[in-house]
């Protein structure tokens, strides 16, 4: 059957059959093609885009406001500072009146429920670029780098999560494989395996039933044995940096280094990230917590820069991806 997504937001994988991931996965490819080409058919001429950004963002902004004008639509940005959002005016009445102005609304921030209202109450397609539990548009892009860098398909790929196995990144993949067909493991410390929310792999492992795929959750490092792809985030997300010094003592063990990529046995396995990455101290923060005596950097320098490291395909990979979700929902 045709996939035709027109008019849906995009909040969650799980709100997608495989035939669509594909699809997306298809236009993204073709649009990253045409790009290269110097082809821009402006199929989203006479749009207007609102970004609506509560964290904050190099990547996911960047591609929205490109992929938008590339294709010849206009672009607001509104941060929480600049908007009357959730301080003088409701979520509901804000969602109701970004609807009139514009045909897609972009969110980042905190609470899934906020990306859900907006499209509920906004009746124009909105898409999901991060919330604390979520961040879909990533995956697209991970799985595009991925089908450029390993000449099997998605369904026969394991892909290790390591590190923070209860943030919005590892729950990202989670759906994302569980979609997909994928062998999925979220490789980190059994003290924050059980803050995972269990109603929701419940939910993953019924679609990964029918889809083949599998769901680990694991502490021991035999669980990275055959990995095609070596995955891991910052070890404290956007918001909870008071946390780092516990993050840092848990998730020390688990940082991606040379011996675990040979953990793997797999010579060619990808080391991707979807970056902002700690992997030296050239960051503010990566200096101020080393003089506080923590290491934060969740991945070695030689990892980083290693021939396996494709982060910085991925990192383009957001821009043709997002502008298929886009062109796809609201073209
Ligand atoms: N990966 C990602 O979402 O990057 P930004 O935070 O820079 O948008
Ligand atoms: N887990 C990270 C992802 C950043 C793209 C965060 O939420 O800060």
């Amino acid at each position: 059957m045709a996939v035709n997504l027109k008019g849906r937001s995009f909040l969650t994988l799980m709100d997608f059959t495989t035939e669509e991931i594909r699809y997306l996965l298809d236009l993204s490819r073709d649009l990253k093609a045409k790009k290269r080409a110097g082809i821009h058919n402006e199929v989203l001429k006479g749009k207007n885009v609102v970004l609506l950004f509560e964290k904050t963002s190099t990547r996911t902004r960047c591609s929205f406001e490109l992929a938008c004008l590339e294709e010849g639509a206009h672009v607001t940005f509104l941060d929480s500072k600049s908007s009357q959002m959730g301080k003088k005016e409701s979520l509901e009445d804000t969602a109701r009146v970004l609807g009139r102005f514009y045909d897609g609304i972009e969110y980042r921030g905190y609470d899934q429920k906020v990306v859900e209202d907006l499209a509920k109450y906004s009746g124009v397609p909105v898409w999901n670029g991060l919330t604390d539990v979520d961040h879909p548009t990533q995956i697209l892009a991970d799985m595009l780098t991925m089908e450029e860098h390993i000449a099997k398909p998605l369904n026969k790929c394991k892909v290790v999560f390591c590190g923070d196995i209860r943030n919005n990144m590892s729950y990202a993949w989670m759906y994302g494989c569980a979609k997909m067909g994928m062998d999925f493991v979220a490789y980190g410390p059994d003290v924050l395996a059980a803050e995972m929310d269990k109603e929701t792999i419940a939910k993953v492992e019924k679609v990964a039933k029918e889809t083949g795929a599998t769901i680990t959750v694991s502490s021991d490092v035999s669980a990275v044995k055959g990995a095609d792809v070596i995955y891991t985030d910052v070890w404290a997300s956007m918001g909870e940096e008071d946390q780092i010094p516990e993050r840092v003592k848990l998730l020390t063990p688990f940082k991606v280094t040379k011996e675990l990529m040979d953990s793997t046995g797999n010579p060619d396995c990808l080391f991707l990230h979807c970056l902002p990455s700690f992997h030296d101290f050239e960051t503010d923060m990566a200096k101020q917590q080393k003089e506080l005596g923590y290491d934060i950097r969740e991945v070695t320098d030689e990892v980083f820069r290693s021939r396996n490291s494709k982060v910085f395909d991925e990192a383009e990979n957001r821009m043709h991806t997002i502008k298929a979700v886009i062109v796809a929902t609201m073209g």
